[in-house]
């Protein structure tokens, strides 16, 4: 993930049930079953546990969750279970105006490899060519294997290394990047 602005290096018939369709399989595993939405401020407590969970001691502040959902330029979309309701992943996009900037993507560790990422990951790239993005780039941690598979199954290749990017664990980070 990318540090946010001020937290620095961080058919049916009428009367019948509608038929559920079953989540198509992912590496033998079934789809997690979720629709993407946008995140709102009734979201924080539970992006708060998330990120806690997800990235530890890096993870974002409630204020820098507040302000992220809602700054200038970025576009914010969390995934949720169709069946509990609950929000179990989320990822977000910052455009300048020019490229896109992967802010960061997280799914609830009981829901992982089951297709949430990819979803998520899909939705800012596609998000990212509507705006008409040249490229969209991120950071990630250079230990962070799940991050690394997703990132470089969806195309982003690495440019670079950035010495100390991730505090305070002072772990390097891929500069990643992808036409949109
Ligand atoms: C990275 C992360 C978002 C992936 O989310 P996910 O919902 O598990 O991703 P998907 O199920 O869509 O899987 C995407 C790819 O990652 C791989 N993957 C998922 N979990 C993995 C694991 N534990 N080890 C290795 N690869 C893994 C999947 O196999 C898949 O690759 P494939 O298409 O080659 O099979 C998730 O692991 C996560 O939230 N990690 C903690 C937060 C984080 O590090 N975010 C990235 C910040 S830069």
């Amino acid at each position: 993930m990318t540090s946010p602005a001020d937290d620095a290096p961080h058919g049916t018939a009428p009367g019948a049930a509608a038929p559920e369709a079953a989540a198509p399989e992912v590496a033998g595993r079934r789809a997690a079953d979720v629709v993407l939405r946008p995140l709102v401020a009734a979201d924080l407590d539970v992006l708060e546990d998330l990120e806690e969970a997800l990235f530890g001691a890096g993870a974002w502040s409630r204020t820098s969750l507040a302000e992220e959902i809602t700054g200038p330029g970025r576009w914010y979309v969390g995934a949720q279970d169709r069946a509990s309701g609950e929000l179990v992943g989320y990822a977000g996009l910052w455009f300048d105006g020019y490229d896109g900037q992967v802010m960061t993507v997280g799914t609830r560790p009981d829901v992982q490899g089951r297709g949430v990422g990819r979803m998520l990951l899909d939705a800012l790239l596609a998000h990212a060519r509507e705006l008409g993005a040249g490229d969209v780039l991120l950071e990630v941690r250079v230990d962070n294997e799940p991050a690394l598979r997703l990132y470089e199954g969806a195309g982003f290749e690495r440019f670079g290394r950035r010495k100390g990017y991730y505090q305070p664990e002072n772990v390097d980070a891929w500069t990643m990047r992808r036409r949109a």
